[in-house]
């Protein structure tokens, strides 16, 4: 027991990490920075620092917002650095969640949004190149959260392409939620639910190596469901559709989830992650995927480092699946490096 005591003392002692957040007066930052600060991401013995940034309008809303981490009393916050200048946020940062983007309204599609934000993304990547620590883990939320962090990564040509990442971890958490509940047991219970591509409505959810533990015992996902129809078609469109869903029902996009899932990510990034997770990652030809595109794969995180998990069989019905999202990817992509170019940022 003394032991235990000595040992957290001097973690307690650590350096902070410098965790940059954009989009600081928006409705998933107000989620995601109490979760940081109390330390559900970095560990409850590390301490951090906390960087603000938005856009100078909001910069009164930020000021409320650093009130209320204050007014939070949490032991492990050392500092909050609010600011609208990104040479400022990005400096010496280990780690980014890339939140601010303007969000989707009811109505609207995610390629209207591609040319609004592909700017932001292109400003904070030089920022990123200029400022931060080489080893920065960067997690891209705002949308098209997979362009937005292939355009950032392209900006930042002296980080290493593997730290840049997209968040698929929300679609993730819906597709094991949804399974849990059909099945009558606990999201921990189910794993290695998948999701591939774009985190948009062509992504795919799929659970054909998925596991559940029901009454006891562990059985495939398709055997406790015992639909394999279902999980083909109303499951996948289900999932593809819940964005939009909760925008129809909320007249905003998720929020409290969107914070949930981020911090999962960093979380399984930064610390390692006991089962598969799906992040959007540098696609190095892995399942046929193009190259050189964010793409959603299984991965496993150890040593701060993701490897795309190798070796499962793609059907041809999960082929057909794949190359869908994958030619939505492309066609972003041409898209945003084509804005990027003419906006002369
Ligand atoms: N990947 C996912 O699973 C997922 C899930 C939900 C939402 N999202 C996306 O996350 C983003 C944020 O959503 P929200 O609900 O918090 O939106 P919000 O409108 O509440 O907040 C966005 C914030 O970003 C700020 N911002 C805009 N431009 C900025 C810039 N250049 N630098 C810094 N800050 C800037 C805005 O001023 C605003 O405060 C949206 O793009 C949304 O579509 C992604």
């Amino acid at each position: 027991m003394k032991l235990v005591m000595i040992e957290l003392a001097i973690d307690f002692q650590s350096e902070p990490v410098r965790v940059v957040v954009t989009g600081a007066a928006g409705q998933i930052a107000y989620s995601l920075l109490y979760m940081v600060a109390k330390g559900d991401v970095f560990g409850p013995n590390q301490p951090v620092i906390l960087h603000l940034l938005d856009i100078p309008p909001m910069m009164g809303v930020v000021q409320g917002v650093v009130m209320e981490l204050s007014d939070c009393a949490l032991p492990l916050l050392r500092g909050v650095v609010p600011t609208a200048d990104p040479d400022v946020a990005f400096k010496d940062v280990d780690a980014a969640f890339l939140v601010g983007a303007m969000p989707r309204k009811e109505g609207m599609e995610r390629k209207d949004l591609l040319a609004a934000n592909v700017g932001i993304f292109k400003v904070q990547g030089q920022a990123i190149e200029r400022n931060a620590k080489r080893t920065i883990k960067v997690l891209v939320v705002g949308n098209p959260a997979n362009t937005n962090a292939l355009v950032c990564s392209k900006y930042a040509p002296s980080i290493p392409k593997e730290n840049f990442t997209a968040m698929t971890r929300l679609d993730q958490n819906r597709a094991t939620a949804h399974i849990a509940e059909r099945l009558n047991v606990s999201c921990a219970d189910v794993s290695n639910v998948i999701i591939w591509g774009n985190h948009s409505s062509t992504q795919f959810p799929d659970v054909r190596h998925a596991n559940a533990t029901v009454n006891g015992a562990k059985v495939s996902v398709s055997e406790a469901i015992k639909d394999d129809e279902y999980l083909k078609t109303q499951f996948v469109e289900k999932i593809q559709k819940r964005g939009a869903a909760v925008i129809a029902a909320r007249k905003l996009s998720s929020a409290m989830s969107a914070a949930k899932a981020a911090s999962d990510h960093m979380k399984d990034w930064w610390q390692g992650s006991a089962n598969w997770v799906s992040m959007g990652v540098i696609s190095d030809g892995s399942y046929g995927v193009p190259a050189d595109v964010v793409f959603s794969f299984p991965v496993i995180c150890s040593d701060k480092k993701w490897t795309i998990v190798q070796g499962l069989e793609i059907d041809e019905y999960a082929r057909g699946k794949l190359d869908i999202t994958a030619k939505e990817l492309i066609e972003e992509r041409e898209e945003a490096l084509a804005v990027c170019q003419d906006s002369n940022l």
